[in-house]
């Protein structure tokens, strides 16, 4: 009698907890007004991340020569996030294609973007660090291996398409800007959005899918910017992207991105004619599974003050969020960012200021970014992020002060406000809060971020970015004079 009965109980435990383990993510997520709800509709749900990036040149998921694909989730796992937004070039599509199928291995993925000696090298030090990889192992397949990772540890899967030509990204000149830019090839795109979204298929972590990254004016063909760079354009294709993911996959939430390097969805929020007459509407999107879709805005600027930013946050997309205009979609900020040093985050009015506002907007987000160096980036190898919540070697935090004292409280904050209460297993997600870096890394990590290196790196950055918004809004937007002149 004994032995059935135990056998039973164990069964009935094991029955549950795969129920349990299976039940995650409670998908498919889906939008109630302004909010996204689990499949029950009954629980909010929203993102609060980081982004991995994977659309450099190599089309290889960062940093793994430094740290192992659970190891690297577990570090995102120990700030209390729960998303990762993944990053990928349509140009990996493209070669699957131009391979009969099949896609590239990582070894070769290496030696074409690294060259044979540094290529054959850093594969070496991926495959010392995940050695479930090997010779024979592609890009799909570490995207996989990152997306089976997300399932276990409980991470929400988002598929950013970040560019079409693979490289850093992004400024007005860059030939991936906007539909029929120099790189940017509108069947292409359409095609790679499609076999992303039929290949997540088998990702129980995957839980939404963007359009595209941050889409801007194509400054280096003057024609394509007159004629084509409107919010017509813009409907027509976010239309036709939508309805590739919806179609192979049509329990994905799908974000919808701005014009003006997603920091403009004006048109859209305030319901304001597109040119014509006629209005965004969810109804155009016609999908087969209605509730999917939401707005991404970034921000990258230096703001005078906090009441004068928010006002432009609100005027950019975050208006939505009050219904005025009839509209009600969910909005989620998936980019911003900053110098990961011991102070920016806690000194300038742009990262304070954005610490409060979205919390207090109950909205989800995913700052820029995790990567604490590429592989290879504007032609410099093994490059150091400055902006990289991780250090060059990805081990320790870059900034624990902003770990500590600014990011780990925004996240409790933004769930809380949500009412959100971490994973299934409560507890046991935020127990790991102080992950597998204590003391020791603090100290590794004051050396590396004040190093000259990650400095200028950051500085690079924003300093390309910058002078790109400058130069654009004052030659198209006259108004905003006054407010970047300031700067
Ligand atoms: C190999 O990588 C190192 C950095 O790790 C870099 O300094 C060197 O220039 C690279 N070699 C080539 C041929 O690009
Ligand atoms: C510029 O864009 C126009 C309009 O799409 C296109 O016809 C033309 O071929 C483009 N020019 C170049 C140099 O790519
Ligand atoms: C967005 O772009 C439109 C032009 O298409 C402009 O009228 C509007 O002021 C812009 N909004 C923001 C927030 O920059
Ligand atoms: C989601 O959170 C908001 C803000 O706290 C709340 O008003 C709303 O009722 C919540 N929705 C659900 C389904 O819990």
């Amino acid at each position: 009698m004994r032995l059935p009965v135990n056998l039973l109980l164990s069964m009935a435990l094991l029955t549950a907890t795969a129920s349990a383990a299976t039940s995650w993510p409670n998908g498919p997520l889906q939008t109630k007004g302004r909010w996204i709800t689990d499949a029950s509709g009954g629980r909010n749900v929203t993102y609060v991340g980081v982004s991995w990036p994977a659309h450099g040149e190599t089309m290889v998921p960062e940093g793994l020569q430094y740290r192992s694909v659970a190891s690297i989730v577990e570090k995102v796992k120990s700030l209390g996030m729960n998303a990762i937004r993944l990053t990928y070039a349509i140009e990996m599509i493209d070669q699957v294609y131009e391979n009969d199928g099949k896609d590239v291995p990582i070894w070769d993925a290496f030696v074409a973007a690294l060259g044979k000696e540094n290529g054959t090298k850093v594969f070496g030090e991926v495959v010392n660090n995940n050695p479930e990889f090997g010779e024979s192992t592609t890009r799909l397949e570490v995207f996989d291996a990152i997306a089976a990772e997300c399932a276990k540890q409980q991470i929400y899967l988002h598929l950013d398409n970040h560019v079409s030509k693979a490289s850093w990204c992004c400024n007005p000149f860059d030939g991936n800007s906007w539909w029929e830019d120099k790189f940017f090839d509108t069947e292409n795109w359409l095609r790679g959005l499609s076999f992303m979204a039929r290949h997540g298929k088998r990702w129980p972590a995957l839980t939404s899918m963007s359009l595209r990254n941050e889409l801007r004016q194509p400054l280096t063909n003057t024609t394509l910017y007159r004629e084509s760079y409107n919010w017509q354009t813009w409907y027509k294709y976010t239309l036709l992207g939508a309805k590739a993911i919806n179609t192979l996959h049509p329990d994905l939430l799908i974000f919808l991105s701005g014009i003006d390097s997603d920091t403009n969805l004006t048109a859209v929020v305030e319901q304001t004619a597109l040119p014509g007459t006629h209005k965004f509407s969810v109804n155009d999107f016609n999908l087969a599974k209605p509730n999917k879709l939401l707005l991404e805005l970034h921000t990258y600027i230096t703001p005078r003050d906090c009441p004068s930013f928010k006002e432009t946050l609100s005027k950019a997309g975050f208006g939505v969020l009050a219904g005025d205009s009839g509209l009600e979609i969910p909005l989620m900020m998936t980019e911003f960012g900053w110098t990961q040093d011991a102070t920016t985050w806690d000194s300038t009015v742009y990262a304070k200021c954005l610490r409060e506002f979205l919390p207090e907007q109950k909205v989800g987000w995913m700052i820029w970014v995790l990567a604490g160096s590429y592989y290879i980036r504007e032609g410099k190898q093994d490059y150091d992020e400055g902006w990289g919540l991780v250090t060059k070697d990805w081990k320790a935090w870059r900034s624990p002060e902003f770990i500590e004292g600014g990011l780990k409280p925004m996240v409790k904050k933004t769930l809380e406000g949500l009412a959100i209460g971490g994973t299934d297993d409560d507890g046991e997600g935020r127990g790991s809060e102080e992950g597998g870096n204590g003391g020791g890394a603090t100290a590794t990590t004051t050396t590396a971020s004040s190093g000259p290196t990650s400095t200028s790196a950051a500085s690079s950055w924003r300093g390309d970015r910058e002078w790109v918004f400058r130069v654009v809004l004052m030659c198209s937007l006259p108004s905003y004079l006054t407010y970047f002149a300031c700067w």
